[in-house]
C-alpha cells in the first residue's frame, strides 16, 4: 500500500493508521507561536548548520546564536513544543503513551528551496530517516512535525512508496555489516552506543535512496503542501518522505520500542528481517 496522508480525526484508530504507513496531520488547534516569540522566526538565531536542536531531558539548546534573554526566549518555545508534542501524541495514540521516549527536539529555520546540500544531506530527496550518531536498536521513529511560518507559507512535501516496496527493491544491495564493527564505531565515539546491524541497515537504505536519481523520478510518490499552522505526524523510519520548500518548522521526536506496536510485524526492523532472513538486533 502507499502512504497516504490523512486529516486526524477521520480516523478511528490513529495508531493503526500510522503503522500502516500514513501521515497523520490536522490544518489547525495545536501550537502556536506567541508573540514575545516571534523574532525566534529568522535564520539569525542559527549559530550555523541548518537546526536548532533541544535536549528535552536536560533543556540543553544546540546550534544557536542567540544569547541571554532571547536564548532563554528560545529554550522556553523548545520545551513548550516538546511538552505539547508529548501530550499531543499520547492523547492521540493512548496505546504508546507509557512506552514513548522523547528524543529530540528540532527548529528548522531555514528555507529548504534552493538550499544547498550534499546528496546524503539532501532531504528533497525521497528517504526514510535513520540516525548516523545515535542508534536506534530497533526502535520506531515518530516524529511531530508543526509548519509555524508567520507569512502563510506551506511545507511542502512529497510522500513515497511503501517501507515493504523499498525493503524489496533495496533489500539485495543492502550488506549486513561485519560482527564487531558496531562496537568498534562506538569505540571510535562515532557513535554514542554500538551501531546494531538493524541501524547499519536503515542508514545503507537512507543513502542507496537518495543517491539513485531513477528511483526519485520514479518511484510512485504523492506531493502533499502542510498548510502554516498545521501539524502533523508519522513514522518517518518507515514513511518514505521528501521536504521540497517551506521554512519555519518544529519538530519532536519519540522512540518507540517495536514490541508496543499493535502490528510489530510491519515495523522496519522485522520486514528487514523477513528480506535479509536473519535476526538484525
Ligand atoms: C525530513 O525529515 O526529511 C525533513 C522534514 C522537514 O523538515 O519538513
Ligand atoms: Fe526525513
Amino acid at each position: 500500500m502507499n502512504s497516504h496522508v490523512r486529516e486526524l480525526g477521520s480516523e478511528t484508530h490513529p495508531a493503526a493508521q500510522l503503522e500502516a504507513g500514513n501521515v497523520l496531520w490536522q490544518p489547525r488547534g495545536f501550537f502556536s507561536v506567541q508573540d514575545a516569540e516571534r523574532p525566534l522566526l529568522s535564520p539569525s538565531v542559527l549559530a550555523s548548520g541548518k537546526n536548532v536542536s533541544f535536549e528535552p531531558s536536560t533543556g540543553r539548546v544546540g546550534g544557536s546564536s542567540l544569547v541571554g534573554q532571547m536564548a532563554e526566549v528560545l529554550r522556553g518555545m523548545l520545551a513548550r513544543f516538546s511538552d505539547e508534542s508529548h501530550a499531543f501524541v499520547a492523547r492521540v495514540c493512548p496505546e504508546y503513551a507509557s512506552h514513548l521516549a522523547r528524543g529530540r527536539t528540532s527548529f528548522r529555520p531555514v528555507e529548504i528551496e534552493g538550499r544547498a546540500s550534499s546528496w546524503r544531506k539532501d532531504d528533497t530527496r525521497l528517504h526514510i530517516d535513520a540516525f548516523p550518531a545515535t542508534p536506534v536498536h530497533g526502535r520506531r521513529i515518530l516524529r511531530v512535525f508543526a509548519n509555524v511560518n508567520p507569512a502563510g507559507k506551506p511545507r511542502s512535501w512529497r510522500v513515497g512508496d511503501s517501507f515493504d516496496a523499498v525493503a524489496r527493491h533495496f533489500g539485495p544491495a543492502l550488506r549486513v555489516p561485519w560482527p564487531g564493527s558496531g562496537a568498534l564505531l562506538s569505540l571510535l565515539r562515532v557513535t554514542k552506543t554500538a551501531r546494531s546491524p538493524y541501524d547499519a541497515l536503515m542508514l545503507q537504505l537512507h543513502d542507496r535512496m537518495k543517491e539513485d536519481n531513477a528511483y526519485q523520478r520514479q518511484a510512485p510518490q504523492t506531493a502533499f503542501d502542510f498548510p502554516t499552522g498545521a501539524t502533523w505526524f508519522v513514522f518517518s523510519d518507515q514513511v518514505t518522505h521528501a521536504a521540497m520548500a517551506g521554512q519555519y518548522q518544529l519538530e519532536q521526536t519519540f522512540l518507540l520500542p517495536v514490541d508496543a506496536m499493535l502490528d510489530p510485524q510491519s515495523s522496519p526492523l522485522r520486514v528487514l528481517e523477513r528480506v535479509k532472513g536473519r535476526t538484525l538486533i
